[in-house]
């Protein structure tokens, strides 16, 4: 019996990456989070990210986008939730702004998330092999400004793009649609590359080539659709452009 023929999927003209959690590490705040609560740091740095995430889909989904707040907001509103439950007492040790003081330590760590090592290197492969890249992230545009500059990723971002100006957070069609409407690209000839697991479902969804970056050994989604590639780093899109 002949072979069925193998449909030749064509090579992406652009690569856009998700921000958080893919470029730079959300948990490195976990460093400073352990100091001002021993022995929960990382509990904290974890909840602190769910939180984040979950209450951009509240907003996004509620009301018809009536609660939206911009996502530095919704990091502020979900780290003070994570100490909250995870140090209840941490209101009451810290009378006299103490609180509103740590926290704000933290979210001044948080503007300074520490990049991962490879993403300089696999963005000059891409520019070397003339691909279009950039950001397409939740983040608001000036904290996205900032952690592009402290990075020193200017240069090799073609674009940057956030959510902000449409007040929807993925996975929105709408904030999807952003990256072909900066690149004039159909999704199809785009690889969005997330280590998100739930970014890179909705993506394939949306339909864009995806890459997850599986960094913490995680299983995928059970919902039925596999990302077009799965890698551990970032330099796994390289394998895009053979
Ligand atoms: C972002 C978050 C969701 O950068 O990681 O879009």
């Amino acid at each position: 019996m002949e072979k069925p023929k193998q449909l030749a999927v064509e090579a992406p003209r652009a690569v856009l990456f998700d921000a958080y959690g893919t470029l730079f590490d959300v948990y490195s705040v976990g460093l400073l989070a352990e100091q001002l609560f021993p022995g929960q740091g990382q509990a904290l740095s974890v909840l602190w990210r769910d939180k984040q995430i979950e209450y951009t889909r509240l907003v996004s989904v509620s009301n018809h986008g009536a609660h939206y707040q911009p996502f530095w907001e919704l990091t502020r509103a979900a780290l003070v939730y994570a100490i909250k439950k995870i140090v209840p007492t941490a209101q009451s040790d810290w009378l006299g702004g103490g609180f509103e003081a740590q926290a704000e330590r933290l979210m001044n760590q948080y503007r300074h998330l520490s990049a991962f090592p490879e993403n300089k290197a696999v963005l000059q492969a891409l520019k070397e092999r003339g691909i279009v890249t950039g950001i397409l992230s939740n983040g608001d545009p000036e904290l996205l400004g900032i952690s592009v500059r402290s990075a020193g990723l200017e240069g090799l971002l073609d674009h940057v793009i956030s959510v902000h100006g449409i007040r929807k957070y993925k996975t929105a069609p709408e904030a999807y649609a952003l990256g072909e409407q900066a690149t004039g690209l159909a999704a199809g000839h785009i690889a969005f590359v997330s280590s998100n697991s739930w970014d890179a479902l909705a993506a394939t969804w949306y339909g864009y080539q995806t890459l997850w970056v599986n960094r913490y050994q995680l299983p995928f989604e059970e919902l039925g659709t596999q990302p077009t590639r799965t890698g551990s780093s970032l330099r796994d899109v390289l394998g895009f452009f053979p």
